[in-house]
């Protein structure tokens, strides 16, 4: 028996499960178990009441788990499955409440990744699956990160390499009348309108339904995240530096020297920047530094979803900050 079908048995056993999706790793348990929902949200210090995301092997499943399902949702599964966007819809009867937090619609995606795939065709049914950290830590994007956030608390981790998005999925809700998009990501609005002729309203927080990945403070870092613009950046650190602070500093531009600082470079191109976000924040917040400075990029449409996770991670930061 491979890895594979080792964690298909194992998923079916009532065990967790981690493993790849393009976007970041899943911590999988089987949807259709309370008991084993219920494992999840205790390996993650996850609030009961927060609905997860159920993975499906191809959209041939997706009757089983909603119902009212509109054409655009046929359309966009079409179009984006699998692949980074999850929908939200009307949930089937049956449906556990500890997988929806109680609401009446239910979160579904097909993830991209092989592996996850082969994991999903082998179980053959739904997986819930929510990233492998700890609640209100950054998500993971290699098998060793989830070791870092969840050694000991699943059965088996699939290793299946770097993510290729790094940021979570795009959750578009498709429950109410007008399509609304809950988490921006690597599909954006302006693709949903061109397949749909819709253009979804955007990121709403306040009217959303109970949604983690709304909440201000996700995805942080321990370490004091700041994001400075480019023309203060030089100042900035400079202030730093002179008071004897060691920094860490992702920004754009060549990488500048000196025993304060740790530098990364970060990508100029959007679906590169996400892709090594996640580690690159995972890695500063490992240096023992008193604050990392982010470089904010532009504001534009193709830099949504990572402004979106940058403004969390800012927000959620410094929990469990280096102390003088
Ligand atoms: O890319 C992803 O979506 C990753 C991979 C593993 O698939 N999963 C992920 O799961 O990011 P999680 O639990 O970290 O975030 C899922 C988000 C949460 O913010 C949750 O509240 C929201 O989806 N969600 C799930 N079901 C929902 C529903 N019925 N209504 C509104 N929000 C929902
Ligand atoms: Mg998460």
């Amino acid at each position: 028996m491979n890895d594979v079908h080792r964690a298909a048995v194992a998923l079916r056993a009532g065990a967790l499960v981690a493993f790849p999706t393009e976007t970041v790793y899943g911590l999988g348990a089987d949807a259709s178990n309370p008991a084993a929902v219920a494992k999840i949200f205790a390996a993650k210090g996850r609030p009961a009441d927060h609905p997860l995301i159920v993975h499906l092997p191809d959209v041939s499943h997706l009757s089983a788990w909603a119902i009212n399902i509109p054409d655009t949702a046929v359309k966009l599964a079409a179009a984006f499955w699998p692949g980074p966007l999850t929908l939200i819809l009307q949930r089937a009867k049956g449906v556990l409440d500890a997988v929806t937090g109680g609401q009446n619609t239910v979160g579904l995606r097909v993830p991209k990744h092989p592996l996850a795939l082969e994991l999903l065709h082998a179980f053959d049914g739904g997986i819930a699956a929510p990233s492998a950290n700890r609640f209100g830590r950054i998500s993971p994007t290699t098998a060793a990160h989830v070791a870092e956030e969840l050694s000991g608390q699943v059965a088996m981790i699939l290793d299946g390499g770097p993510c290729a998005v790094g940021i979570e999925s795009t959750i578009l809700d498709l429950s109410r009348s007008v399509p609304e998009i809950l988490r921006p990501g690597a599909i954006t609005a302006a693709e949903i309108e061109r397949v749909t002729g819709i253009l979804p309203r955007s990121a709403i927080t306040h009217s959303a339904p109970r949604v983690s990945g709304s909440m201000e403070a996700h995805y942080a870092p321990r370490t004091p995240l700041r994001l400075v613009s480019a023309d203060v950046l030089d100042a900035q650190i400079s202030a730093a530096i002179t008071d004897g602070q060691k920094i860490a500093v992702l920004a754009f531009g060549p990488a500048q020297a000196g025993s304060l600082l740790v530098w990364r470079t970060a990508a100029d191109d959007p679906a590169a920047y996400a892709h090594e976000l996640y580690a690159s924040l995972r890695e500063l917040d490992n240096t023992g530094c008193r604050c990392i400075f982010v470089q904010r990029p532009d504001t534009g449409e193709s830099w949504r979803a990572v402004n979106d996770r940058l403004q969390r991670a800012a927000a959620g930061s410094g929990q469990h900050s280096f102390q003088a």
